[in-house]
């Protein structure tokens, strides 16, 4: 079969000859990969920089998919550690970390949105006490994930969301998706009264942000839960130890770890059934897994999906 193979933490990926997967135990399955998304995770997991990485090289990198197994049935499966992921022909999956599609679904649409779509799922249902009724604020709005989570947040009964970011162009889209206010940076005493924020950039921008907001709060005691989820602006934040003792303010981080697998597991039916019925919207774009070398590095708005 055809695979793209990385063979160390910096040399990027080579589309080859691979040996086929084969079956070691009940618990395991080989299945042909119908659609693979190129998240920041695979990325990241592929150079050795996810803190959920092994650093076992040569690696298929690919860290979910949409997969036929034999009896037909197509799956969305989340792999765990693995150094044959989903961006070959065939791959080695565990079921119970997959999920039965619904019929009729677009593999590419799916392999596209899980990931993103799923860190402000999970972290509203799992991580926090998300209610109907709250309000939400979306740092890092504009990218594959925020406009998601613009979209969930609305789609579990937020009574407002409030997308904010650095371009203001991107961020006026987000009103079509139900953005109730797009907000820049530097306006972000305009979100000071939210219940939850949903934190998709981190680093300088994050704090930065912290305390123009949590000065402008109408009440302190006010409950306040950020939750960390992306660091795209810097893997640290330097966080005034005032803003933590000046209002209620929790941190709280979602992400692989800090919300079990089974739990996580127990969304994605639900999850996959939104985004077949067209209830979050979607930016995909199909690419070849042979044309992996120019795609890795590839700036691009849209998700990029390899098909074999
Ligand atoms: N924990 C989880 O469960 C989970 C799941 C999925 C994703 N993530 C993480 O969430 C983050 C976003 O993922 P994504 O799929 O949405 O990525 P994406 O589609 O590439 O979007 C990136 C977003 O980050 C913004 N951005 C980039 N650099 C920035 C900077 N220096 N300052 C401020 N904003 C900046 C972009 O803004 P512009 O539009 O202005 O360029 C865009 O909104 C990544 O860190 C990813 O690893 C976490």
């Amino acid at each position: 079969m055809h695979a793209a193979v990385i063979p160390a933490a910096d040399a990027p990926p080579v589309y080859r000859d691979h040996p086929e997967p084969a079956e070691r135990h009940g618990d395991e399955l080989v299945v042909e990969v119908l659609a693979a998304g190129l998240h920041h995770l695979t990325r990241a997991k592929a150079n050795g920089s996810h803190y959920s990485g092994n650093g076992v090289y040569p690696l298929v990198p690919g860290v979910d998919g949409v997969v036929r197994d034999k009896e037909g049935n197509l799956r969305y499966v989340a792999l765990d550690d693995t150094p044959l992921g989903t961006f070959a022909d065939r791959t080695l999956i565990d079921p119970r970390r997959s999920v039965i599609l619904p019929d009729g679904i677009d593999p590419v649409q799916i392999a596209a949105a899980m990931n993103p779509a799923m860190s402000s799922w999970i972290a509203l249902r799992r991580r926090v006490d998300f209610h109907a009724g709250q309000r939400v604020l979306v740092l890092g709005a504009t990218g594959n994930a925020g406009r998601m989570a613009v979209q969930i947040a609305k789609l579990f009964g937020a009574a407002q969301v409030i997308a904010a970011g650095r371009d203001t162009t991107r961020l006026k889209a987000l009103t079509a998706l139900g953005a109730d206010e797009t907000i820049t940076f530097d306006q972000i005493g305009d979100a000071a009264d939210v219940d939850v924020v949903i934190d998709y950039v981190w680093g300088e921008p994050a704090a930065g942000a912290m305390i123009p907001m949590l000065t402008a709060r109408a009440d302190r005691t006010a409950p306040l839960t950020w939750i960390q989820i992306g660091s795209i602006a810097g893997p640290t934040a330097p966080i005034p130890s005032a803003a933590l003792r000046s209002t209620r303010l929790q941190i709280v981080g979602s992400g692989i770890g800090s919300v079990p697998a089974r739990d996580i597991l127990a969304e994605l039916p639900e999850l996959a059934s939104a985004v077949a019925a067209g209830a979050i919207d979607v930016r995909a774009r199909a690419v070849p897994l042979a044309q992996i070398a120019q795609a890795w590095t590839a700036q691009t708005d849209d998700r990029i999906v390899f098909v074999p």
